[in-house]
């Protein structure tokens, strides 16, 4: 048994055994790096780690470059943004417009910047060479009516969609106009914002270039009004400000205009007395009369005469609810005078609902009274109405608060006729005998207090420096007023 114990086996056995013991008793570092030895002695392995390796050294190297150039941009580079419900959006559009057309044309002094320097020398030609041209413009239609009835549409070139490179003086500055894909969904209108880049050391030039661009701004706004249409439930301008109308341009019946101009002008001073007992500093007007007796033409000179802008609402238009007034009552731009034209539309929808709960898209009367009675603002809030049909004024609008004055605005009076003759014809009747005639006429025609002064003009256009042919077409113009020609 013994002999087999030490037979070559067992003596193989034996030697095996220490070094297995050594192995197992050795110690675990040993062990360790064997397994790593053992790890990367293995090709398939090696690769894998290497590869891994090498993409988390890359991963780092990217993360650190674009770490290191944030840091870099952010030293150097400086960026405004401006979004589409910002005031300055509209402005900026149009002077980046005006200001590219006035560098294409070479012209180095236009409205609104003054500090733009003359260039001269080498340096200055090789800028103006590399200046770029703005290549994507936006074109930007409105269209709207006027307060005298007619419609207009105005167009505008902005820049478009997308990246441009403006120079301002001598800074580059990259500009970006983004359109989210988020809507705005009360107008249905996408959110946008222009992202302004320059140079850090050149930050200086977006407050320069901002003010120039509120200056032209201002400069297109002065002697000059505004005129704001609803868009959804908001006011937007339409097209540019338009020249102020005289007020002396509008003629009423002797002493109305100082009326109402004298008691909007109380109101405009009391503001510390309407403040002080809590009242709502508001004031609601009433002009009533037939078509083209000057209602409109007078509430546009009154906005201009105030320094005011105006903000028109027709509350027969289609689609303007209750809900859409109250809101954009709310919201009136400051130093706004609001015409609500039409107001009998309300009036003939006095019912507040159908048997089915539904208003309908027009406006009702309690929805105007609600609207007018609207949250009280720290501004003031003028409101003017007008109608051509007031037979069926309800008490409830008259109501101190909601309507403060009411002015009925008639044919034109012997008064308002010699008064337009004059405006007219002032400076070829110059011994008055041309207005004897005309007003004799007049008189024998029967016209005082039938017909309007809209009509008055048209006739004054059509004979633009001709009395004669003014007072000849009396007789025509009585008889479409249904007046029998005596002569
Ligand atoms: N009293 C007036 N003085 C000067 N111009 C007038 C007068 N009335 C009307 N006109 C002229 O007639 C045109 C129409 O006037 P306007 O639109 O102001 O009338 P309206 O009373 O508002 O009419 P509607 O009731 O149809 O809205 C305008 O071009 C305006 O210049
Ligand atoms: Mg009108």
């Amino acid at each position: 048994m013994s002999s087999d114990c030490n037979g070559p086996v067992a003596q193989a056995a034996q030697v095996a055994a220490p070094q297995l013991a050594t192995a197992t008793a050795g110690d675990h570092n040993k062990a360790g790096s064997g397994l790593f030895s053992q790890l990367t002695d293995n090709p398939f392995f090696t690769a894998g780690f290497g590869l891994a390796g090498l993409a988390a050294a890359l991963r780092a190297g990217q993360q650190g470059l674009r770490r290191s150039t944030d840091l870099l941009r952010r030293r150097l580079l400086v960026d405004v943004e401006i979004t589409r419900n910002d005031e300055s959006y509209q402005w900026l559009l149009h002077w980046i417009t005006a200001y590219q057309r006035a560098q294409a044309m070479g012209q180095h002094a236009i409205p609104g910047m003054p500090r733009q320097p003359a260039p001269s020398g080498t340096l200055s030609s090789l800028i103006n060479k590399i200046t770029p041209r703005m290549h994507h413009l936006q074109i930007q239609t409105a269209r709207a009516k006027r307060p005298d009835g007619a419609d207009e549409t105005r167009l505008s070139l902005v820049p478009g969609q997308g990246r441009h490179i403006l120079r301002y003086g001598n800074a580059f500055i990259a500009l970006n106009r983004q359109r989210d894909k988020a809507f705005d969904m009360s107008t249905g209108t996408p959110f946008e914002t222009i992202t302004m880049t320059t140079l850090y050391a050149h930050r200086n030039v977006f407050e320069e270039l901002f003010s120039d661009a509120h200056r032209l701004a201002q400069e297109m706004h002065e002697g000059k009004t505004i005129i704001y249409n609803s868009w959804g439930p908001d006011w937007k301008p339409f097209g540019q400000p338009k020249r102020k109308r005289p007020i002396d341009s509008v003629i009423l019946e002797r002493g109305v205009k100082e009326r109402i101009l004298e008691d909007i002008r109380a109101f405009l001073e009391a503001r510390a007395w309407y403040l002080d007992r809590g009242i709502p500093y508001r004031r609601g007007y009433l002009l009533y009369g037939s078509p083209g007796t000057g209602k409109s033409s007078f509430i546009l000179a009154l906005a201009g005469e105030l320094d005011f802008n105006i903000a028109i609402l027709n509350l027969s238009e289609p689609g303007l609810t209750d809900d859409r007034l109250n809101v954009l009552l709310t919201k009136v731009p400051p130093r706004t005078i609001v015409l609500l034209e039409d107001a009998d539309a309300a009036f003939n929808n006095r019912t507040q609902a159908d048997e089915h709960g539904y208003r309908g898209a027009t406006v009702t009367f309690s929805g105007l009274l609600n609207a007018l009675d609207g949250v009280a603002s720290v501004d003031e809030r003028i409101i003017f109405l007008t109608t051509n049909h007031v037979q069926s004024l309800d008490p409830a609008l008259v109501r101190p608060g909601r309507v403060d004055m009411t002015v009925h605005l008639g044919e034109a009076t012997e008064w308002q006729i010699e008064q337009m003759w004059d405006r007219f014809y002032v400076d070829v009747d110059t011994d008055g005998l041309g207005k004897q005639r005309f007003m004799t006429r007049i008189k024998e025609l029967g016209l005082a207090n039938s017909i309007s002064t809209a009509s008055l003009q048209g006739l004054f256009l059509y004979n633009k420096d001709d009395m004669d042919g003014a007072v000849g077409m009396l007789g025509d113009l009585a008889k479409s007023h249904g007046q029998v020609d005596i002569r």
